[in-house]
């Protein structure tokens, strides 16, 4: 399978530009991180790939032909959990998997019991919806968009809400997934990028900043990574962005990017979290620290740990 977003432009109806000339290929195997900050444009990604929207400019191929003349092969390849979901509360785990099995033409109640098992909710499956945890719905999102072994599966934020522990399983079901099709993770936890993806996008404000490996990522921010000592109510330094603050009994031990660190910050090998950062707040032509969402977070860093 093959995808090619081509100068996708997507402007709602309200006149906010959610995307601006968005191009990307994908082929399979391929295992792509969406990342982002809140508004970047992630899910309006998603839902144009889907054929969800239309985009006011640009067009999508899949397989070389134009994604809305192939709605039906689309439907037939695709999984999809979108960010937020209706479960049906009153049906049972097998009851939901079996209505959306209809849906997509499955008639093979095999296909319901090996999702089960990939996501491990084997137990749960006559469990009504409404009584289980956050994490096991979200399994069950999965589970739905892995009916019928699709070829291109498209996940907004499945790791939101859920505990530290359960990220690790999702991951783990993920990367057993990637071997032979296109799968898009879109996320603002870097560390769910660090663990499955081989590919990473960075989207900020509609556009996007960065397409690569995260090795590649990472080696950007090389040499903008600093560490000092501060001390409470010490001001930031000019065009330094916080990441991390740990209290210290030498002071407020502070992890910060800069475009140019000051020269009494110790250099430090940068994080994709750091690399991530880097990218957001200084997008190529800017000068470090123009961008708007700047000072929005004083500790950034804290929120991607959460
Ligand atoms: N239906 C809509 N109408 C108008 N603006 C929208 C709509 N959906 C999203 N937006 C706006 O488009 C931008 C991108 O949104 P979205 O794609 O949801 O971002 P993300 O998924 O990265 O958080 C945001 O500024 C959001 O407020
Ligand atoms: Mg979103």
């Amino acid at each position: 399978m093959k995808i090619d977003v081509n100068h996708i432009t997507m402007i709602y109806p309200s006149g906010k530009k959610a995307l601006q000339d968005v191009s990307l290929s994908a082929e399979s195997p391929s295992f792509i991180g969406v990342l982002g900050p809140n508004g970047a444009g992630k899910t309006t990604l998603m839902k144009l790939l889907i054929v969800g929207l239309l985009p006011t400019k640009g067009e999508i191929l899949l397989n070389n032909k134009n994604l809305l003349s192939q709605e039906k092969y689309l439907k037939s390849q695709l999984g999809y959990l979108p960010q937020s979901f209706g479960l049906y509360d009153e049906l049972t785990v097998w009851q939901f998997l079996d209505y959306m099995a209809a849906l997509k033409n499955i008639k093979d109640s095999k296909a319901i019991s090996e999702v089960l098992e990939r996501t491990n909710m084997t137990e749960q499956k006559k469990i009504r919806i409404r009584n289980l945890s956050g994490g096991q719905r979200q399994r069950i999102g999965i589970a739905q968009a892995l009916l019928g072994n699709p070829q291109l599966i498209i996940l907004d934020e499945p790791t939101v809400g859920l505990d530290p522990e359960e990220r690790v399983k999702f991951r783990n079901i993920f990367s057993e997934m990637a071997q032979d099709k296109i799968i898009l993770l879109s996320t603002h936890i870097v560390e769910d990028v660090q663990a499955v993806c081989n590919r990473v996008l960075v989207i900020h404000d509609g556009l996007i900043l960065f397409d690569g490996t995260p090795s590649t990522l990472i080696a950007q921010a090389e040499n903008h990574v600093g560490i000092y000592h501060a001390q409470l109510g010490d001001a930031v330094p000019d065009g330094c962005q916080i990441v991390s603050k740990v209290h210290t009994a030498d002071g407020i031990r502070t992890r910060i990017i800069a475009e140019h660190p000051p020269p009494y910050a110790q250099p430090s090998e940068p994080t994709l979290e750091d690399a991530y950062l880097y990218c957001i707040h200084n997008p190529a032509g800017n000068p470090f620290g123009c961008t708007v969402n700047c000072n929005v977070r004083e500790n950034p860093g804290e929120e991607m740990h959460a």
